[in-house]
């Protein structure tokens, strides 16, 4: 974490042009040469001249933003690896870091999209605003696909743009004196906007934590699911399974225990399902599953790694009826209004997407996206293996956590970067208990897996 606070304070700017010569890192790589994207850098814009003499207006600055680190975990990969860039302009550099899709969205999808977006050129096909809460026909396929016979209704679910901007409505639905629990380590929007909120303390150095935050331990130890008994009472208990950043699932008795564990403690879990569609093992795909959890828990997923979604934006959540605050008013209804007031609905064209994805063809070539970074996935799981790393996850999430004992997270990173030009991600930006962990993406071109694979070997052989 402390390398975080180290932010450049340049305004770095690149385009693709210069990445595209071949890579100079070691004669037996060169076969393969593939175009870079363009990348996205983080513009950390300073000049202390400027600074000095900018006009400033009288509004304070929000101080619970204040608490964040140097910044969102993403955006300090990315500067790093602009900076990377920079250093080595003809680098191959191949990024199994951020977890963004690569591959095209499957036609039948985009099909449907098309012909939504060429409809609102015509008087007949032409829709303004929508239901705030997504179209009827998402909604209803979105139940009876992977809520069939769970007992979830079209209106417990709410069409959204994507998981984590419905992760942060919730938060501004449970406001800032609710407590939280987050999975340690864990995708990083849950503790941001748990900050942000005004939930939490100040960060502390010392344990790399903020304060009033339980941080729920998930190591190898305890099979990456938190021994329940030393975990403090809080309102919110965030969960995500199978984890990002760990790969791990939870089993059906796992989850039992947690749905028990929030209701002797009146607590609400928020369940982020973003890769169940990933699973191999026979663990739930729905927290829903679980007898009971309609009364204590939410549930938030998405089409962005399922589909190739994350640009195009679409997600879910579901809040059932049955789900009660402490005065017996139901968490939908304030979830349906900041809903209302945050946001106007999912773009239509997206939802016309979504819908081609849950019809017959549509939930197939989702699967043939889905199963082609499994086998990426294999592929990275395979080389760790065999270059005699301890590696977790890979089996149901597009995730691969390698264990690098003793080592810091960010060293390890940049040793990556600086000697393969591959960027991956450090576990402690997840949280502590990621330290000495580094997350390689499954999401990429098969030949950038390959050649990323071949790099580890000979670094690490
Ligand atoms: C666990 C988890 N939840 C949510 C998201 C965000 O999904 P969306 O693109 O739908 O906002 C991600 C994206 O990486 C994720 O890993």
């Amino acid at each position: 974490m402390s390398l975080m606070n180290n932010l450049s304070t340049s305004t770095i700017s690149s385009s693709s042009s210069a990445f595209l010569a071949p890579i100079s890192f070691d004669s037996r790589t060169q076969s393969v040469a593939f175009p870079l994207k363009n990348i996205n850098v983080v513009k950390c814009i300073t000049n202390p001249q400027e600074q000095q003499t900018a006009y400033k207006t009288k509004v304070s600055r929000n101080a619970n933003i204040a608490k964040l680190q140097a910044g969102y975990l993403f955006p300090e990969v990315a500067r790093r690896r602009a900076v990377h860039l920079l250093k080595y302009p003809n680098a191959q550099v191949i990024s199994l870091g951020i977890g963004d899709t690569t591959e095209p969205i499957p036609d039948v999808i985009t099909s449907a999209m098309a012909e939504r977006s060429h409809g609102l050129s015509t008087l007949e096909g032409y829709s303004g605003y929508g239901a705030e809460q997504g179209e009827k026909a998402l909604r209803s396929a979105l139940a009876s696909t992977f809520y069939g016979n769970l007992g979830i209704e079209e209106d417990d679910i709410f069409v959204s743009d994507g998981a984590k901007c419905d992760i942060s409505r919730l938060q501004v639905v449970f406001g800032s004196n609710v407590t939280m629990a987050v999975q340690d380590p864990s995708y990083p929007a849950y503790v941001d906007s748990s900050v942000i909120m005004g939930q939490t303390g100040q960060f502390q150095k010392d344990v790399e934590k903020f304060a009033n935050i339980e941080y729920m331990r998930c190591t190898p130890e305890n099979g990456f699911f938190p021994d329940l008994s030393t975990v403090v009472r809080t309102d919110i208990i965030f969960f995500c399974s199978p984890n990002n950043p760990t790969g791990a699932a939870a089993t059906r008795e796992q989850l039992t225990r947690l749905v028990q564990f929030a209701k002797d403690n009146g607590s609400i879990i928020v369940y982020d399902s973003a890769y169940a569609l990933y699973m191999s093992d026979d663990n739930p795909r729905s927290i829903f599953e679980i007898p009971g959890a309609k009364e204590v828990a939410i549930e938030t997923a998405s089409f962005s790694k399922y589909a190739g979604f994350t640009g195009v934006r679409l997600g879910w959540t579901v809040v059932p009826k049955q789900l009660l605050f402490s005065d017996g008013f139901p968490v939908a209804k304030d979830f349906n209004r900041i809903v209302c007031t945050c946001f106007n609905g999912a773009c239509n064209i997206s939802q016309a997407g979504g819908l081609a994805c849950l019809s017959p063809e549509g939930l197939e070539a989702m699967q043939e996206v889905i199963g082609f970074y499994k086998e990426n996935t294999k592929i990275i799981v395979e080389t760790f293996n065999s270059l005699g790393f301890k590696v977790y996850g890979g089996q149901n999430a597009p995730y691969v956590w390698v264990h690098f004992p003793s080592r810091s997270s960010w060293d390890v990173f940049s040793e990556i970067l600086e000697k393969t030009h591959i960027v991956t991600t450090p576990g402690s930006g997840f949280g502590p208990s990621g330290e000495g962990f580094i997350r390689v993406s499954a999401f990429g071109h098969r030949e950038n897996v390959l050649e990323a694979c071949r790099r580890f070997k000979q670094l690490y052989k």
